[in-house]
């Protein structure tokens, strides 16, 4: 069992310039790497640092690839809440990178399995992910993996935790507007990354942090595995440091 690497920063801003160094590194290293990228309110402060990077010209993300973790199922792309959106909104259309460099899976597709296993076969026609950046949820998911009785393999199609509705709700009218179902990488997806970096931030996180990297490994605290993985780095902010 391993224990990730931790650096803790002083707050959001200094987690998402720490987390940007990382991402600045690996692209220089492989100009053509593949990331693979988060939504959700935490790696905010890291995608504004990408872009003023790129802009001050520290970055060149023209031949980067990135594949996203996870939509949530019925939400078409252009939908003010799909992931595709909010990457779009958030990071790439202030970037360099081609938008058939990026991948999402489809939450609109009428063949979900099938569409699932091309995810999985254009990651691997692309040498698989060189970085995996993941948020983590309360009950302990990663992408969209909930809590449940095993570690699901490949990207496939999940039942959102009351729990995730709930925290969710926040960027939709209310509760009932956010979609029941998603389609996410799978466990053994993110577990392939070479290397992953995990970012966390604000109180409310420190003792899923704990649970996660300090507690046992099962697919009731999904993030556990990643005691599992040999290569983590987790990046917080004082608030969410679970010591
Ligand atoms: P958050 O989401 O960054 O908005 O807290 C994290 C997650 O659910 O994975």
């Amino acid at each position: 069992m391993l224990h990730p690497r931790i650096i803790v920063a002083k707050n959001p801003e200094e987690v998402g310039k720490l987390a940007a160094d990382l991402f600045e590194t690996e692209i220089q290293k492989k100009p053509a790497c593949v990331l693979g990228l988060a939504t959700g309110s935490t790696p905010l402060p890291l995608y504004s640092e990408l872009v003023a990077r790129e802009k001050s010209g520290k970055i060149d993300f023209s031949k980067v690839r990135s594949a996203n973790l996870d939509e949530y199922k019925g939400l078409t792309p252009d939908h003010e809440q799909s992931y595709f959106s909010f990457m779009r909104n958030n990071l790439f259309k202030h970037i360099s990178i081609k938008p058939e460099n990026t991948i999402i899976p489809s939450g609109i597709s009428e063949d979900v399995e099938a569409m699932c296993e091309e995810y999985e076969t254009k990651i691997e026609e692309w040498g698989g992910v060189d970085v995996q950046l993941l948020g983590i949820g309360h009950d302990g998911h990663i992408g969209f993996n909930e809590p449940c009785d095993h570690f699901p393999q490949k990207t496939h199609e999940v039942k959102l935790a009351d729990m995730t509705i709930e925290a969710n709700k926040r960027f939709f009218n209310s509760a009932d507007e956010v979609p029941k179902a998603a389609v996410t990488m799978g466990i053994g997806t993110i577990m392939a990354a070479k290397k992953i970096i995990m970012l966390a931030t604000g109180a409310d996180k420190k003792e899923i942090l704990h649970k996660t990297f300090w507690g046992s490994v099962t697919p009731q605290v999904p993030a556990s595995i990643l005691q599992f993985h040999p290569d983590v780095t987790v990046i917080c902010d004082e608030a969410a440091y679970p010591f």
